[in-house]
């Protein structure tokens, strides 16, 4: 079924590549420029958002065996996730019920079970209290009410969503308005994670405008990606997540096998998935899977995370390979990670953090999305959408 999807969004950059067209937004959007640095806005985004909508903190690459774990803060929320002893992930909040201690500090690790480091309560891998320290003079409790607060967690495509909000009614799968169908194209849970690193970025809207915008790339990228890369793109929506394709890439830039063939004209029934599958994917609200070829195909998914103010962010940046890389494509990725390093951080992040400081003067009262900026519009449209739907009313939304 979502091949199919693939094979006609083919079709269609195909024809737009054909005729030089692109499918435009009806007009050009402005948006105040204090969107971006108003601290009472930011706060909201975080609370109606990042507080509210499932997040992806994890992928199942990164747990891949029983009681493996990761803790985490996610906008200052510590949460864990963990993989019980079914297979099935675990998510809760990183909160001891006796004093509300961190069970577990930040990091990776696989245990049973759980012991809090403060006075040594127990949860057993699905977060049930099991044990409380010299129970017979702490009193009476009723355990079965006093395990760790639970989250919403869905694994699919390889890729973990958490919801923060543990009382939340709001189903991930309608959330994910089967966009997970299409992601699950990659097949990322047999991929491999060859490396990660966190970047410093400006505020997280600045840096997500800019996954969706392949029109600065031959000008603010002309160094690196150089000058024949296409400012082109095509936006296609799974409710707010959003698929941006150049109709017209360039034919190396998606030759994985390393064959040299090139499929613009092969009927698209017989063009490898892979192939279908280039571009950047993002995921609502701060997640870019984007393809690349180097050491074999490749993609890096940045995960962002608003820092601690309006003009602050945080990206982990995953690189993943499809295939296991040999020792020269070992080099490739690695040269390949150091430059998209270069790329993301002394071109886009430093554009966007002079970008705000500018717009913070508030000598610009708005800022412009073209009609080429279709994906920028459809984003901040969601963004403003949820800032003002009330909590009774989410799950109409999706
Ligand atoms: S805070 Fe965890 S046992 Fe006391
Ligand atoms: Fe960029």
């Amino acid at each position: 079924m979502s091949r199919v999807s693939l094979e006609k969004m083919a079709l269609i950059n195909r024809q737009h590549a054909e005729d030089g067209t692109l499918e435009l937004a009806k007009n050009i959007v402005e948006i105040p420029a204090s969107n971006y640095y108003d601290l009472d806005r930011w706060n909201l985004e975080i609370e109606k958002i990042f507080k509210r909508l499932p997040l992806v903190l994890g992928l199942s690459k990164e747990l891949p065996n029983i009681g493996d774990f990761k803790a985490l803060e996610a906008v200052g929320i510590p949460i864990i996730i963990k993989r019980n002893s079914k297979g099935k992930l675990n998510a809760f909040l990183n909160m001891c019920r006796h004093r509300g201690a961190a069970i577990m500090k930040v990091g990776f690790g696989n245990s049973k079970s759980f012991r809090c480091p403060y006075h040594g309560w127990a949860y057993d891998e699905n977060g049930n209290l099991i044990g409380i320290a010299d129970n017979k003079n702490f009193g009476d409790l009723d355990k079965e009410c006093n395990g760790l607060l639970k989250l919403n967690v869905l694994e699919k495509a390889g890729i973990i969503w958490v919801n923060l909000d543990e009382k939340t009614t709001l189903s991930t799968q309608d959330f994910l308005s089967g966009y997970d169908e299409m992601l699950a194209h990659f097949g990322l849970e047999k991929w491999h994670i060859f490396d990660t690193r966190m970047v410093k970025g400006p505020n997280w809207k600045v840096a997500y405008d800019g996954y969706l915008d392949l029109y600065h790339l031959p000008v603010l990228h002309s160094e690196t990606f150089g000058t024949e890369i296409s400012n082109k793109a095509m936006f296609y929506q799974w409710g707010p997540h959003q698929r941006v394709i150049s109709p017209s890439r360039l034919p190396d830039q998606d030759d994985f096998a390393g064959d040299g063939k090139d499929y613009t004209n092969s009927p698209v029934s017989e063009v490898p998935t892979s192939i279908l599958m280039t571009g950047v994917w993002t995921i609502f609200p701060h997640i870019s899977i984007a393809s690349f070829n180097a050491g074999g195909r490749s993609v890096l998914l940045s995960q962002l995370m608003p820092g601690e103010s309006p003009e602050e962010s945080f990206t982990m940046q995953y690189y993943l390979m499809e295939k296991k890389p040999n020792k020269k494509q070992i080099k490739e990725a690695e040269e390949q990670f150091k430059f998209l390093e270069f790329v993301v951080q002394e071109e886009d992040y430093a554009t966007g953090l002079r970008l705000q400081k500018g717009l913070k003067t508030g000598k610009l009262e708005k800022v412009l999305f073209g009609r080429n900026e279709r994906g920028g519009q459809i984003f901040h449209d969601w963004v403003e959408k949820l800032i003002k739907t009330k909590n009774k009313d989410l799950n109409k939304l999706f």
